[in-house]
């Protein structure tokens, strides 16, 4: 089973957007998929109560209990847990870190975000197994903000993910439906963004995009 974390000091960066999108990507690539809400908000365990599809599943979990959610999910199967963590709980981060096999730091391209990477770095550096990797999200389809925000982020010394996703909608109306964007709008460009998102996480953790034949 492979682990990931989405993890972000600051507050609405996308943390449960993507954690959502990439869960209903790898199910839909044939995963059989776990996220575990570790959110007293539950944002994510509520988007699965919206939603009408059984997958994938969503749980809530205290952070001192997640090793042993994790063991579980492994036993019972569960080929890719994704762990979505509360914004300014540093505990919450710091367990999902330590069990994670990748980190992603979901990032809007703006200041408030960018100022408050470090933080999220130094609370995930020395804890999880592999650097963490900024995901740019909420990128604007105009201009080249994300490309000054990916300088200014290469230069704190983190990777950024080759794969940012734009700024879209569809997220939101997403959201609302209990659907993912590759769902509600499987044709558009935050779809698009999520799949290839996705397909470059399964690269940098060495995992094959499909688990099962279609
Ligand atoms: N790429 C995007 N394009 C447009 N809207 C987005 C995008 N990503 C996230 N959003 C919107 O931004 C808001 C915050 O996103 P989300 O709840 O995923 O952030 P979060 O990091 O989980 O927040 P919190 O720290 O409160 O848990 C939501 O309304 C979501 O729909
Ligand atoms: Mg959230």
């Amino acid at each position: 089973m492979q682990t990931l974390a989405m993890i972000a000091q600051k507050g609405g960066t996308g943390k449960t957007t993507l954690a959502l999108s990439l869960a209903v990507a790898a199910e839909a690539a044939g995963r059989s998929v776990l996220v575990i809400d570790l959110d007293p908000q539950a944002s994510a365990c509520r988007w699965g109560d919206r939603r009408t599809a059984e997958a994938p599943a969503v749980m809530d979990a205290q952070p001192a209990r997640l090793a042993a959610a994790l063991a579980k999910a492994a036993q019972a199967g569960v080929d890719l847990a994704i762990v979505d963590t509360p914004a300014r709980v540093e505990q919450a981060a710091a367990e999902a870190a330590k069990v994670a096999d990748l980190v992603l730091i979901p990032c809007k391209p703006s200041i408030l975000d960018l100022e408050t990477l470090r933080a999220t770095a130094e609370l995930v550096q020395g804890r999880s197994k592999r650097p963490p990797l900024v995901v740019l999200n909420a990128v604007p389809a105009q201009g080249t903000r994300h490309e000054q925000a990916a300088e200014a982020i290469t230069g704190m010394g983190l990777a950024v993910c080759p794969v940012h996703v734009g700024q879209r909608v569809a997220f939101e109306y997403a959201a609302q439906a209990g659907q993912s964007v590759t769902e509600y709008e499987p044709d558009g460009r935050a779809a698009s963004d999520v799949r290839r998102l996705y397909d470059a996480i399964c690269q940098i953790v060495g995992m094959s995009k499909k688990e099962r034949a279609q």
